[in-house]
């Protein structure tokens, strides 16, 4: 299928001019471009034929994906927008929903979180709210939001003393289900009520990973949060799979964690890659996603990678 028209490279809706950051950027980019000499994939393994996804007629009901990982900074968020515009791209309607009382996933698609009346918090604690009523188009089309701000730090100690507790947000997503066909849910950094939430909710999680040492401790925790909600709350949930984040093919340190992830999780390991690159603090300032901000840049195309990965999977 062929993609839209690329739209023209750094476009920035707000105020900040970035075209210094944008000169100066991408130029790392181009290592992880640069073709392996024995074919094989950043993940050292060779790369798996994805096929072109193929067109929808229609839609619904959605994959709920679970993007999780205790740990703090890496690439929850940023992997959240990116996958739901690059499934986007490829006519899938999504819905981001942000379940992270930062507000992170609103702002990075140029929303101010202080300013909205209404947001998840409403959703998941009044009962006449609706899901509908919350929702919000965002500048890509077919992907929508369902926006966050501190409010729902609230709910994770409110929603303790409900019946259900675990289920809240599995129950408000329902009535939107038939109309997407992924619903990405951002989860904080944490193990506590909301990311159990998300867990119970979720048909499958993806696990973004840092090339990092120390990211590879947590995941052991994760896996056991994740396969207790399976025996407990949602018999459904399967690890979509794991995918490294901030990878600098550069650098041995990062080619030596990605080896260890690869043969700690074998095949779950997407074999689509984020590189580490300048570009996506740039994308926050700007309030979109890499796929429109910089279109034909390395992290975009890996993204939409990765796009062709979940679908297939
Ligand atoms: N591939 C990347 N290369 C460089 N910087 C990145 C990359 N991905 C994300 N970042 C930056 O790293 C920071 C953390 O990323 P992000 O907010 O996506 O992580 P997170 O896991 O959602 O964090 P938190 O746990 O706080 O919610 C952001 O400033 C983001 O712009
Ligand atoms: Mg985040």
């Amino acid at each position: 299928m062929s993609l839209p028209q690329p739209a023209a490279e750094g476009r920035s809706r707000g105020a900040v001019d970035l075209s210094i950051a944008r000169e100066t950027a991408g130029r790392e980019e181009e290592v992880g471009l640069a073709p392996n000499p024995r074919g094989l994939g950043p993940t050292g393994r060779p790369r798996r034929h994805i096929p072109e996804p193929p067109l929808l007629d229609r839609h619904g009901p959605a994959s709920v994906l679970a993007m999780c990982n205790q740990k703090g900074g890496v690439g929850k968020t940023t992997s959240t927008i990116n996958l739901g515009a690059a499934l986007a791209e490829y006519g899938r309607r999504v819905l981001l929903v942000d379940f992270d009382p930062q507000g992170a996933l609103s702002v990075g698609l140029g929303v101010q979180p202080h300013q909205l009346d209404q947001t998840i918090y409403n959703v998941i604690m009044e009962r006449p709210v609706a899901i509908h009523d919350v929702v919000r188009q965002t500048t890509v089309e077919g992907m929508d939001l369902l926006p966050s701000n501190i409010d729902l730090s609230a709910a994770e100690v409110q929603l303790v003393a409900e019946v259900g507790r675990e289920q809240t947000l599995h129950r408000v997503l329902q009535p939107a289900l038939a109309e997407y066909d992924y619903v990405l849910v951002d989860c904080q950094p944490s193990l506590g009520l909301l990311t159990v939430n998300a867990l119970a909710a979720a048909d499958a999680v993806i696990i973004p990973l840092e090339c990092e040492f120390f990211s590879l401790r947590g995941v052991a925790l994760l896996i056991d949060t994740i396969e207790k909600v399976r025996e407990r709350l949602n018999p459904r949930l399967e690890i979509s799979g794991i995918l490294a984040t901030m990878f600098d093919p550069r650098t041995l340190h990062s080619r030596e964690v990605m080896a260890r992830v690869v043969e700690a999780f074998g095949d779950i390991v997407f074999d689509a890659v984020i590189n580490r690159t300048v570009r996506f603090p740039e994308t926050t300032v700007a309030g979109e996603p890499i796929t429109r901000w910089a279109p034909r840049s390395a992290g975009a195309q890996a993204y939409r990678a990765l796009a062709r990965e979940v679908i297939a999977r």
